[in-house]
């Protein structure tokens, strides 16, 4: 959507996956967030959304037809949570549905037929970005209702980011670009390796559609909520990065690992996603559980994904010219969680480890040096 915001694929938190409905997810919880997204450095890796998700509104509008916060969960208004996530240099979000009710089985109020009371509230509130659902739609058109609420968060007059949340059920990837800056592409993910990874290769699919402020989203982060290995959330986090996925985390950061922190806190990683190039990397070979990924960037190299998708380790391969780059005479390498460095005149190989991903920056004709303390690797030595 050309509305001038998302120019890079958007980042930061939301609560739904590590708090769903419970009672926990409440002002303190969000505001708590905010807090560690200054002190733990994410706002400085470049975190910047703190979102809530359904479940924030009473079960009914008011006389005049509002929507309005559960006093239990947010005893100051969802005003005053944006006002704070504000004074902290952040954004702040929040969730509806492009239906009669959200999707919870309580069924807060949607916004149908209330699309310009409701973006005017939230506008009022200082909210930032939109997640809009679509359960209850009752069978109405997708496009027209998306179409309908990205018309009424524009009269607002406040830069709204917009992120279509429809599971993929009319493929939004052919019609979404000129509605939201982001669609979901597949139903919910779960914290295990078969939900994330089965996503992942039905997103991979859809590279050709995404670009600059309209991006495909296989839906937010499970890194750190406990269900998988650190080896299986480096494989989530690299992928979702080489998609050019939003990155939205999703585990309550006031409990996260140090494991946890120095996952999402992968700068190297996080610039691949944030590349000002805008590509969503593509499977350039997958054969027996082993996927490489190539990503276009900026600067004319690749960013590589090695995948190792089997439940033993394995030496995945490729080469400069599989991944679209051949022609120089030699690459520099950086490995962007090892931090290792070295170079190669065209062969690339990595040990990868049951369920891991190696992901690479491959850049022609420039040998990157080594960290200090570090020796270069050679040529299938990675
Ligand atoms: C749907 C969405 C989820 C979450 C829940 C909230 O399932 O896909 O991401 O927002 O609704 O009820």
């Amino acid at each position: 959507l050309d509305n001038g915001l998302d120019l890079t694929p958007q980042m930061g938190f939301n609560n739904w996956n590590s708090t769903h409905c419970r009672a926990d997810f409440n002002e303190t919880m969000v505001e708590g967030i905010a807090d560690i997204f200054v002190s733990k450095g994410l706002k400085a890796a470049g975190y910047q959304y703190v979102n809530i998700d359904d479940c924030w509104a009473l079960p009914h509008r008011d006389a005049a037809g509002n929507l309005v916060p559960d006093p239990v969960r947010f005893p100051h208004g969802i005003k005053a949570v944006a006002d704070y996530v504000h004074s902290k240099g952040l954004k702040f979000g929040l969730y509806s549905s492009a239906g009669s009710a959200t999707c919870d089985v309580q069924g807060f109020p949607g916004g149908l037929g209330h699309e310009q009371q409701d973006a005017n509230l939230w506008a009022s509130w200082g909210v930032d970005y939109l997640k809009y659902d679509n359960c209850n739609n009752e069978g109405l058109d997708a496009q027209t209702r998306y179409k309908t609420m990205r018309d009424a968060l524009n009269a607002t007059g406040r830069p709204i980011l917009f992120s279509i949340c429809e599971w993929g059920s009319t493929e939004p990837w052919t019609w979404a670009q000129p509605v939201g800056n982001s669609w979901r592409t597949t139903g919910d993910i779960s914290d295990n390796w078969s939900s994330m990874i089965s996503i992942a290769h039905q997103n991979q699919q859809l590279a050709p559609y995404a670009r600059t402020g309209a991006w495909n989203d296989p839906d937010m982060l499970e890194v750190g909520n406990g269900g998988m290995t650190d080896a299986e959330y480096r494989t989530h986090f690299s992928l979702w990065s080489e998609m050019a996925a939003p990155l939205l985390i999703g585990s309550d950061l006031r409990t996260a690992s140090q494991a946890t922190l120095d996952i999402l806190t992968n700068t190297d990683v996080i610039a691949v996603d944030q590349d000002t190039l805008g590509r969503q990397g593509t499977v350039v070979s997958s054969s027996g559980g082993q996927v490489v990924m190539s990503k276009p960037l900026a600067d004319g190299g690749r960013a590589v994904t090695l995948t190792n998708e089997n439940s033993s380790a394995a030496t995945v391969s490729t080469t400069v010219q599989t991944l679209g780059i051949g022609g120089a005479s030699s690459y520099g390498l950086k490995d962007l969680w090892s931090k290792q460095t070295g170079s190669t005149t065209g062969a690339i190989s990595a040990f990868v480890p049951a369920h891991g991903t190696v992901m690479l920056r491959v850049t022609p004709g420039s040998p990157v040096p080594p960290p200090t303390g570090m020796s270069a690797l050679s040529d299938l030595a990675w």
